[in-house]
């Protein structure tokens, strides 16, 4: 690890004068996917989302449809194409359903957009102004890795449901959540030899700073490996690690990623929770699947970690992963890919005083995920 940087001292490493993209938090994350109506249906019924928003032919769109869904701080908006053409059948065409918009939420849109253009961002989307009778939100956006695009959100002027021309989304349908509070990060696979062209990216456009690294000794198995670092705004709650394959004696999760995204994209969703047993006992119930670990990681990880507060044996049932810096410690889980194509997932954590990603937890995740690259043929 070259640096090991909290987010408790990272207000004195990058200095006020120098924040100049205050970042509030994260607006939404929207996903182009094949089947909008459906994937609404997942999220809501195995995840909890309620419903909240909705777009489509019945709001004078003609082109594209959008459900918004939402559990606590966490908003996901799933859209699809209405036709035949266009850039989201092309996005969708090239790489499955995935993450196109991760959307920051910030005081100003159109000054968010000139600092970082200024750095040499590459514009998505000038500072636009859309209206209804709730009031008014300011757009605008850059690229990002791959053809992922961050857009910045100025919505103080906003009462509506979510944004202008949305339509509140009264389906009668409600799950009960499954206890996710926020985004505590979001992690971007990028191609051999990119991790640090995009960290200098989030360094120099958007003024982050690095929070921890890892190279190859850190994150390698047997037969694979990948490096990563993580980067974060100034105050500390926008964090998107960075990852890029290594070289090893097989392929790097990071690789089978990039062939089957066909490029560079979001790999994971890091969603908090208060209670990681309470949220993963839900969410198997609901049948999402995890990574599992062998029973043997639960015979040593406390002589790793010290004392924990939850009992062993819960944590060892549902395959639940524990970790501990100079901080405190953290309890961590990992889907499976949630597509078809071995893309995206997501990861469950609940944060006991620990600021790190689980560093200690990679050779046995790195080993679960190789067992199942075997099974896809794609080690
Ligand atoms: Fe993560």
């Amino acid at each position: 690890m070259s640096t090991n940087i909290t987010s408790q001292n990272l207000e004195k490493i990058i200095p006020e004068a120098e924040d100049f993209l205050p970042l509030l938090g994260t607006d939404y994350v929207e996903l182009y996917v094949g089947n909008a109506k459906q994937a609404a249906y997942y999220y809501q019924t195995a995840w909890g989302f309620q419903p909240i928003a909705y777009a489509g032919l019945e709001t004078g769109l003609k082109d594209r449809v959008s459900y918004v869904l939402r559990q606590d701080k966490i908003t996901l908006v799933l859209t699809s194409p209405l036709q035949p053409d266009g850039e989201i059948n092309e996005h969708i065409n090239a790489h499955g359903d995935g993450v196109k918009v991760v959307a920051l939420w910030v005081d100003d849109a159109t000054k968010s957009y000139e600092e970082t253009t200024k750095r040499g961002a590459e514009s998505y989307m000038k500072p636009t102004t859309q209206e209804d009778k709730d009031g008014k939100v300011v757009f605008s956006g850059i690229h990002t890795y791959g053809e992922t695009v961050h857009v910045f959100v100025e919505r103080k002027d906003y009462n509506g449901v979510f944004l202008p021309g949305y339509m509140p989304w009264n389906k009668p349908y409600k799950t009960a959540s499954t206890g996710l509070k926020y985004i505590d990060h979001m992690v971007g696979n990028v191609g051999w030899n990119e991790m640090n062209k995009w960290c200098e990216f989030y360094a120099k456009v958007m003024g982050f700073a690095q929070l921890v690294s890892f190279d190859d000794k850190d994150i390698s198995t047997e037969y694979t490996a990948l490096m990563s670092k993580v980067m974060s705004n100034g105050n500390g709650r926008i964090k998107f690690p960075i990852n890029e394959p290594a070289e090893g004696r097989k392929k790097s999760q990071i690789e089978e990623y990039i062939d089957f995204y066909n490029g560079a994209g979001v790999q994971h969703m890091a969603l908090a929770t208060d209670n990681i047993i309470e949220t993963v006992t839900a969410l198997q119930n609901r049948g999402v699947e995890f990574l599992t670990v062998p029973a043997s990681y639960y015979e040593t990880v406390l002589d790793r970690v010290g004392e924990i507060d939850e009992d062993l044996e819960p944590l060892k049932e549902l395959g639940i992963l524990i970790d501990r810096d100079d901080e405190g410690y953290l309890l961590q889980i990992f889907t499976k890919p949630i597509l078809d194509r071995p893309t995206m997932f997501f990861e469950i954590i609940q944060r006991k005083g620990a600021q790190s990603f689980g560093k200690g937890n990679f050779k046995a995740l790195f080993e679960a995920i190789e067992r199942e690259q075997e099974q896809r043929g794609t080690l």
